[in-house]
Parts: structure tokens; C-alpha cells; sequence
């Protein structure tokens, strides 16, 4: 039995799938009902009490970072004799800079994991294909999308194939103590997403870059200010670097990872 957190989410949720495909038992740690291939707990990641109550029989545990008590949390892993643990961390965790808020969360995760005391694994993906989603208002309202950041390539990955790296990593020896930075197969524009997922669709769309100024107004409307700061920390002053496309999802899955166009063309029905 594994135990995924975030199972509702982009990450957790193609981690539950992957479990789930292969015949692995899955158990899913959630806030409410939900309607997942696997045997539901209900618990909170803020609430270490809650994570213990889900770990009879548990043999791996996938979990998101930055939660409060998260060194209790471990350590109730730990007592229950849960084997390992597959930590979702970010390549934000390479910057080692402290002082930037994203960066901060996982870098404490990330140490409180090693310090566990139980065999670990640390997953770092680059930006998700998921986070596409978030041009779906504009989509729906006409054919333009204004975005920060346009000048930058990212070799952002499908969250299946996150999925797909943290599975093995729970179920398979030999990832005890590794450090997985997981990208996808191309490094992207955000106006190359846009025309592939146009082509996708079947509409010419227009990609339209938003200067630092508006970029900032447009995410203080979603997100607080810290969280701001660190994504123009590693955006516009160029502090991290997601570009790169590394060969880990091939290595530790044995099949090379999702093209952008292929998630474009899987979820194309959502933009309708
Ligand atoms: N997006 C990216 O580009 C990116 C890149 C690198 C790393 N990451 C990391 O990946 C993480 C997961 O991303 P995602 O896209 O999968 O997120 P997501 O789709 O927003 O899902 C978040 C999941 O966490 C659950 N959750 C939130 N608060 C919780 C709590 N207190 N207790 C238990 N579960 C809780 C949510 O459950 P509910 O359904 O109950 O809300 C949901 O299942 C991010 O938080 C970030 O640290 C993201």
C-alpha cells in the first residue's frame, strides 16, 4: 500500500494513476470526497495526527512539500516503520537562496526529508504542463494570451510523467537517496505552448508577452506578494534556470517523456 498526498492535484493525482495502472495498492490522503482509483483517508498534511491515522500498512509515502509540522509529520512515518518516502520538491530548491520565499519551502522540505531517518527520494520538476491551465479564462474569452515572462524557455513537464518517475521510485529499490530533477522533452517558450496547444484546438492563437509591471499586477491578483517576488526573482532577474532538458524521466521510467503537444491534444477538451 502507498500512501500519495496531494492526490487531487496535478502531481499527486498522476501519481495515484500510475500506482493504480501498475496494480499497486493505492491510498489517497484527502480533504474531502473524491472520486479516485484508490481507498480514500481523510486527513490534512497541516495535521501530523491525521497522516499517522493513514499509515497502517503503508509501505511508501509520496509527499508535497511546505506544510506546517512537516518534521512531526516525518516522524510519524518513520514510527510506523514506513520504508520511504518520495518527497515533491522543485528545481526552486537548486538556488539554495534562502531569501526567496518558493525556493525557502522546499529547501526546508527537502532537509527535514533527509533528516528523517527514513530512506527518501527527492523529486525536482520544472514548471508543469498543467500550468497552462491558467490561460483558460482568456482562451474562453477571445484569442489573445497576455503572460509574464516571454523571453523565457522552461523545459516544463506533464505532471503524468511525474507520475510516472515518483511511482517507481515508491514501488522499485534503487532510488533510495536520489535527487531526480525531471523535465520535459523540449525547451519552450510560453508563445511555442500557445501555438501548439492552438494547433491542438484548431484556432490561430496570438501570444502577447506582459511588461514586469503588468506581469506583476496580473499575479498579485492570484497569489501573495512573497510568492510574487520569488517568481520575478527567478524569471526576470534570471536567478533559475529551467531550461535545460534532462534525460531523468527515460532513466528511471525507460520510456522518454511527453511532449508538450501530446498534453496539449489530451486536454484540449478543457479549453472548450
Ligand atoms: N505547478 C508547477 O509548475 C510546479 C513546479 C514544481 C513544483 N511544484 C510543486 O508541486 C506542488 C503540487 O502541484 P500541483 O499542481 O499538483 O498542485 P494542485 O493541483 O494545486 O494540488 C494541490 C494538492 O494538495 C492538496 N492539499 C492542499 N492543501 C492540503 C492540506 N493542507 N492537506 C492535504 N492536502 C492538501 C490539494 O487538495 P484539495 O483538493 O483538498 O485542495 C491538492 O490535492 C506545488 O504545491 C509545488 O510545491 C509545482
Amino acid at each position: 500500500m502507498i500512501l500519495v498526498t496531494g492526490a487531487t492535484g496535478n502531481a499527486g493525482g498522476a501519481v495515484v494513476r500510475a500506482l493504480a495502472e501498475a496494480g499497486t495498492p493505492v491510498r489517497a490522503l484527502v480533504r474531502r470526497e473524491a472520486d479516485l482509483p484508490a481507498e480514500l483517508a481523510m486527513g490534512d498534511l497541516n495535521d501530523p495526527a491525521s497522516v499517522a491515522a493513514a499509515l497502517g500498512g503503508v509501505r511508501g509515502v509520496f509527499l508535497l512539500s511546505g506544510y506546517d509540522r512537516m518534521e512531526e509529520t516525518l516522524e510519524e512515518i518513520r514510527k510506523a516503520g514506513v520504508p520511504r518516502v518520495v518527497l515533491l520538491s522543485a528545481s526552486a530548491a537548486e538556488t539554495g537562496n534562502r531569501d526567496n520565499a518558493v525556493s525557502r519551502y522546499h529547501i526546508e522540505s527537502e532537509e527535514l526529508v533527509r533528516a528523517s531517518g527514513v530512506a527518501w527520494t527527492i523529486l525536482r520538476p520544472r514548471t508543469f504542463f498543467a500550468n497552462t491551465l491558467r490561460w483558460l479564462d482568456q482562451l474562453k474569452a477571445g484569442d489573445v494570451v497576455r503572460d509574464a515572462f516571454p523571453d523565457v524557455r522552461v523545459a516544463a513537464v506533464d505532471p503524468l510523467d511525474i507520475g510516472a518517475v515518483a511511482a517507481t521510485a515508491l514501488v522499485a529499490d534503487g532510488h533510495e537517496g536520489q535527487v531526480y530533477p525531471i523535465t520535459g522533452p523540449e525547451s519552450l517558450l510560453p508563445a511555442d505552448r500557445l501555438r501548439m496547444l492552438g494547433q491542438a484546438l484548431g484556432r490561430d492563437l496570438t501570444f502577447v508577452g506582459l511588461s514586469d509591471e503588468e506581469a506583476r499586477a496580473q499575479m498579485s491578483a492570484a497569489m501573495p506578494e512573497m510568492y510574487v517576488d520569488a517568481f520575478f526573482d527567478f524569471f526576470a532577474a534570471g536567478n533559475l534556470d529551467e531550461s535545460a532538458v534532462l534525460p531523468t524521466v527515460e532513466q528511471v521510467t525507460g520510456r522518454p517523456p511527453r511532449p508538450f503537444a501530446e498534453w496539449a491534444a489530451a486536454n484540449a477538451h478543457l479549453f472548450r
